[in-house]
Parts: structure tokens; C-alpha cells; sequence
């Protein structure tokens, strides 16, 4: 008998790929600083960055957190080296765009043995009719040559729905400033016109045309670059096919140009629905929660194909385990992708049991359910790795993955991810561990997790974690424990002492310990101090004027870690404080990351702090003294990064409780 799936908790998905690229691309055709949020730290961004680099231009390192000063196309220059572009498609069409338009730039862009072999023909045409010199090495495919020139207008016909090849031809116009349109047989992902409108550029929308205006000019924008839909599918088809639970996705693009996926997966029976949706610097998210259902074949194709191209491998995988058959047609763009995605996947399905047919233009899946064993050969794709990944994870399944590390590509964390969602997970990682270990392979592959609702909220300095944390523990009907509570007791307790701050060691200040007990007030747990509660002691200036001295001691780190960890043991809680998520309840049902910028955190302190409105130069000086808080703190502690991160920099303390609210209400209900 098959055991069955279980899969619960909350799944942060990185950075959209198409998004982070064009972060940086636009972050360097604009003028001024452009500040980027989340990107996608992967393989193909970093050759994004890379190549950008050897253009000349100044980019940092892929943070959670960084600006780029932008100083517009004409500030590229000639690269000393070729453009090596590894992986990536997007990173070698839109970038041979930008050169094109560059008049005097020449670059060679080279590539790995699957992108060498990817048509470059298809932008070459059009970039050449606009005037610029396209040379290919073999004809096709890379090593590929452009040289840059004064282009031309063009009103250009796609014989194919690509957001590359329209990426291409409209970034070519803004780099030499000419006006083009594009036309292509259906919409497909329109990243691109949404973030030049965003950067100021009145662009001319059709149903399937876009027209780019002569003499544009991009205006500097900040980018949050939202979860990855195409990414987000991997654990939406995961919990479809589980049998309990639910898995929660959060800050999930839903871009309607990308979201066919997650359509063709419902219409086969998984249950999606999604809650807190909004718009974010011109892009749609929200919260996806999904859970299993029983699954049934469907048709996919026409005008869904473009909006679900990259989930294709996905569908076809979900489609062996669904009742009846699925077809699909029109899609013989999976061909020219970083893989033949029609030929791997099929070949790759036969291979584990799958009844499974290749059509010109796409493929016939029959599903069932019997238990599918076999070796799947990657040939380096990284879909093609994640979404027989999804098969291998089910219980019953025995697959083995030949290249598990290509999901580098678009989703480093992947294997980690999948494992953390159903316990001790059938990833190629755990199996050879098994394999080596000899230990049987367990049916269901699922440990529970823990009943309990255990919130966890980190942020910086002054970020409100302790004022949001009591009310989302309120409107929950829970207990809150303030972590930071018990370091002002321990750091009141040192002051009590007389022995003067400088010289307080790691051993004096432990030494006050035993005095520090624990009171249930309201609903908070908080620290008592040789007896009392001593509240305004605590929150006092002298106490704040010493307590990071306290926090940045290991052993004070620990003692206190282990006091809220006890605080928190036995009923559902908010917990705030440095190291939540991490070192005290690393399997917190919900993390949760609150950031704002520094300016905004400085004027709430002193607005709490002084009672009247702050100025400008008072904010400054406060801003300063968070700036180097920040700095000291980052040494210590980061936020986990399953944690949700919320920046609250535009909302009320209100708002912000009600999106953790409703998180926590989509957890439970789970
Ligand atoms: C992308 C467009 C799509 C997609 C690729 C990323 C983009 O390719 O498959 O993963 O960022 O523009 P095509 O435009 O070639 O369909």
C-alpha cells in the first residue's frame, strides 16, 4: 500500500528570475540610484551581474538589500573580456539588445554547452534590421558577436510569443533611443514594458503589441522583486498531490502573464487560493495557499501556453499522477529551452514508468498510479531537476536524479526547501545518505510538525517587533514573550549591582542571572527582577543606554535564548526578538521579518520617545546612531530565511498586525 503525503508550513520561495534580471538591467539603463529588494541570488542573476560588470558597470553584491547607481546606456563601455552569459538565456538576448544599441561597443558573448546550442537567430533578425552587426560563430546559437551602431525604427513581427525576443528588440531601442513596436503571436510575460513604465517610459500596449517611444529616457525606480511564480509551482504541485495539509506561499508574483501554471494546476484539481493580494512597484502578489485534491488530465494550449511555458515540465510530471490523460499542443517552444523539454521530458517520464508520448509540437501523459522508480538524466536543466524532484519526493517513488545541483540556475535552496516541507524528504541528498547508510527507506517520508502555533517576529532595531508582536498575540488570542525584556532584566540587574558599565564581564553579568524570574501579566510573559516586575526600570534610559553592551554577549545570547525558549514551551505564542526564527524555535510555524528604513524606524523611536512630531535634523541624528546599530547587529544575527520578511515603512502598526493576523489564521487553518 502507498503511504500517503502530508505536507504543512510555510514555504518562502526566492526571488523571480525574470524580475531580478531586469532589476539590474534597468538599474543600469536608468540615471540615479535604484534600490533592489529580494532578488533572486541564483547562478543565471549572478551571470546577469557579471556580464553588466564587464560592461562597466559598478554593480554590488546580490544582497537581500542594495542600490545601484545607474548612470544610463551611454555610460557602457567596451568589454576586455567576452561576455559569459553560463546558463542564461535571458542574461545573452536582453543584454545582446542593450549592446546593439550602443553604437562602437562590440562584445563576443560566449555561454555553457546547453545555452551555446539555444537559437540566437531570433533576435539576431530584428537587431539587425534595426542596423546593429549580429555574427554568430556557427550560424546559430553562441559564441555570438554584436556590434553596436546607430539604430533604426522598426516595426517588428515575432514569429514567436517571447519575452526574450520583444525584451530584446525594446531594450535595443532605449539604448540608442529610437522608437520600435512589436508584435508577437500571443501576449507573453511583460516584466519588461512594466518596469519601463514604472521608470517613466509611456509605452503604447496593445493585446499582443507594444510600442516603445523614440528618446526614452528611464527615470531611477527600486525594485522589490517578488517570489517566483515558476519557482512557487514546484510546492503548489507538491501539495496538490499530498493528501493532508497545506503549504503556504507568500509574496508569490502573480503577474497574469505567468500565472497559467497555477490555472492548468487547478483546473486538474489542486486547491489554490490566494489571499492578501496587492501591487508592488507595478507587479501583482499575494499569498497562495494550496492543498491536495484528486487530480484529473487536461488540454493545455494556445494562448495558456506562454503563461505557463516554464511550468510545462512541471504539468507533465503532475499529469503521471493525475486520473486519465493530458495533452499537450502549441508548445514547441519547450524544444529551444535550456533543454528539448518536449524529448527530456518524455524520454525521462518512459524512464520512471510513465506512459508517455512526444508530439511535434508537445505531449500526450497518462496518468496513474503505480510507483514510478528509475534514473532521470537533467542534461543540466534546472526545471527538468526540480519537477522530477516533486515525483521523487512523493512516498512510493523511487527516483534518482542524475544532476541535483543544476537547480542552481533558479532556485539554490530548492532540495533544502522540498525537505523541510515533508520531513525527511526523498531528495537525491537524503537518498544517497540512505544508500549509504543502509537505513530502510521510510514509507511515508513525513515527520509531524509541531501542533503548536509558534510565531516568531525578528527585524532590526526599532523596527516594532515588540509593539506588533503584543497586539498580533491579542487579536490571537495567545501569549506573547518578549525576548527583549529578559536583556534589559539582565542588564537592570548589572546596573543594580554599582559596578560601572565598562567594566562588566560576560561571567559578571551572568552572575545576576539567578535573580531574574518570569511573571504572566495580561497575556506576555515578561522577566521579573528580584521579585518584581520592575517595568519602567527596564524600559528606562539608563537600561537602554547599556542593553546592546548585554546583547552582544554570547553567553547572554544563550542564557536568554534558553529563558524565552521555556517561556514559550507549552502553549502558542508570538515570540519576538533577535534569533527567533533561528537558534530559539527554528520550527516556528510561522517566521516573520519586519523591516522599514532607517529613516522611518528613527522617527517612530523618537516619536515614542519624545511624544511630539521629530525634526528633520532630530531624525538624522537618530537615523545615524540605527545606521551603526544595524551595522554591529548584522554580525550577530540575520533572519532566517524561510522567514516572511514584511517591509512596514508605508503601513500603520495596524496593517501590519493584520497581515501577520491573517498569516497566522491561514497556518491554523492548515
Ligand atoms: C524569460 C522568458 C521566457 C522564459 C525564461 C525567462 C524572460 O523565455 O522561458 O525562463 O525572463 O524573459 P522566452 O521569452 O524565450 O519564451
Amino acid at each position: 500500500m502507498t503511504a500517503s503525503l502530508s505536507v504543512s508550513g510555510v514555504v518562502r520561495v526566492p526571488g523571480d528570475k525574470s524580475i531580478s534580471h531586469r532589476a539590474l538591467l534597468f538599474a543600469a539603463l536608468s540615471h540615479g540610484s535604484s534600490r533592489v529588494r529580494s532578488i533572486l541570488p541564483s547562478a543565471d542573476v549572478h551571470s546577469t551581474a557579471g556580464v553588466l560588470r564587464a560592461l562597466g558597470v559598478t554593480v554590488p553584491e546580490l544582497s537581500a538589500d542594495f542600490v545601484m547607481h545607474g548612470r544610463g546606456p551611454l555610460s557602457l563601455r567596451v568589454p576586455r573580456q567576452d561576455l559569459d552569459c553560463g546558463n542564461s538565456g535571458t542574461t545573452t538576448r536582453l543584454v545582446a539588445g542593450i549592446v546593439a544599441g550602443r553604437e562602437n561597443i562590440t562584445a563576443r558573448f560566449v555561454g555553457d554547452a546547453s545555452l551555446s546550442k539555444r537559437p540566437m537567430q531570433r533576435i539576431a533578425r530584428p537587431l539587425i534590421a534595426m542596423g546593429a552587426r549580429v555574427e554568430s560563430e556557427r550560424g546559430d546559437g553562441l559564441p555570438m558577436q554584436v556590434s553596436g551602431a546607430a539604430l533604426h525604427s522598426i516595426d517588428w513581427r515575432s514569429e514567436h510569443a517571447s519575452a526574450q525576443i520583444k525584451s530584446a528588440i525594446m531594450l535595443a531601442a532605449v539604448s540608442s533611443g529610437v522608437a520600435v513596436t512589436v508584435s508577437e503571436p500571443t501576449r507573453s510575460r511583460d516584466h519588461t514594458e512594466r518596469m519601463l513604465a514604472a521608470r517613466g517610459v509611456t509605452l503604447q500596449l496593445g493585446e499582443t503589441t507594444v510600442t516603445v517611444p523614440g528618446g526614452a529616457v528611464l527615470h531611477a525606480a527600486d525594485t522589490d522583486v517578488p517570489a517566483d511564480p515558476s519557482s512557487a509551482a514546484f510546492f503548489v504541485a507538491l501539495a496538490g498531490l499530498s493528501q493532508h495539509g497545506e503549504l503556504v506561499l507568500p509574496d508569490v508574483c502573480l503577474n497574469p502573464t505567468r500565472t497559467g501554471g497555477f490555472d492548468v494546476l487547478s483546473r486538474m484539481g489542486v486547491r489554490v487560493r490566494i489571499e492578501d493580494r496587492r501591487e508592488v512597484g507595478g507587479e501583482l502578489l499575494g499569498t497562495i495557499i494550496v492543498s491536495g485534491g484528486s487530480l484529473s488530465g487536461t488540454a493545455v494550449g494556445g494562448d495558456e501556453v506562454p503563461r505557463a511555458i516554464d511550468e510545462m515540465p512541471l504539468i507533465a510530471c503532475v499529469a503521471a499522477r493525475a486520473q486519465g490523460d493530458t495533452r499537450i499542443t502549441g508548445a514547441s517552444e519547450l524544444r529551444v529551452k535550456e533543454s528539448d523539454r518536449i524529448t527530456a521530458v518524455v524520454n525521462n517520464l518512459r524512464a520512471i514508468g510513465v506512459d508517455a508520448e512526444e508530439l511535434p509540437d508537445g505531449m500526450i501523459v497518462r496518468g496513474g498510479s503505480h510507483p514510478l522508480r528509475g534514473h532521470v538524466t537533467t542534461h543540466g536543466d534546472h526545471r527538468l531537476a526540480m519537477s522530477f524532484g516533486i515525483l521523487g519526493a512523493l512516498p512510493g517513488n523511487d527516483i534518482h536524479i542524475d544532476d541535483p545541483a543544476c537547480v542552481a540556475v533558479s532556485f539554490p535552496d530548492f532540495w533544502s526547501a522540498l525537505s523541510r516541507v515533508v520531513g525527511r524528504a526523498h531528495t537525491p541528498a537524503s537518498r544517497a545518505h540512505d544508500a549509504a547508510t543502509g537505513s530502510p527507506d521510510d514509507a511515508s517520508g513525513y515527520v509531524a510538525p509541531p501542533l503548536r502555533l509558534v510565531i516568531a517576529i525578528d527585524g532590526p532595531a526599532a523596527s516594532g517587533k515588540s509593539s506588533t508582536s503584543q497586539w498580533v498575540a491579542k487579536r490571537l488570542g495567545v501569549r506573547h514573550v518578549d525576548s527583549g525584556a529578559f536583556y534589559r532584566a539582565l542588564t537592570a540587574a548589572a546596573l543594580r549591582s554599582g559596578v560601572p558599565a565598562e567594566q562588566w564581564t560576560e561571567a559578571s553579568v551572568l552572575s545576576h542571572a539567578p535573580r531574574i524570574g518570569q511573571a504572566l501579566t495580561d497575556r506576555s510573559v515578561v522577566p521579573t527582577l528580584d521579585g518584581d516586575t520592575a517595568d519602567s526600570e527596564l524600559r528606562g534610559s539608563a537600561v537602554t543606554a547599556q542593553v546592546s553592551r548585554v546583547a552582544r554577549l554570547p553567553a547572554a545570547r544563550l542564557w536568554v535564548n534558553d529563558r524565552v525558549r521555556a517561556a514559550g514551551a507549552s502553549s502558542d505564542v508570538v515570540v519576538d526578538g533577535r534569533d527567533i526564527g533561528t537558534a530559539v524555535f527554528p520550527d516556528a510555524s510561522l517566521k516573520v521579518f519586519l523591516i522599514a528604513d532607517s529613516w522611518e524606524r528613527a522617527r517612530r523611536r523618537l516619536v515614542q520617545r519624545l511624544e511630539r512630531r521629530p525634526t528633520d535634523a532630530e531624525i538624522a541624528e537618530e537615523t545615524e546612531a540605527l545606521v551603526a546599530r544595524d551595522a554591529k547587529d548584522a554580525t550577530q544575527s540575520r533572519p532566517d530565511p524561510a522567514a516572511i520578511t514584511i517591509d512596514t515603512t508605508t503601513l500603520t502598526q495596524e496593517e501590519q498586525v493584520d497581515r501577520i493576523v491573517a498569516l497566522a489564521e491561514a497556518v491554523r487553518r492548515r
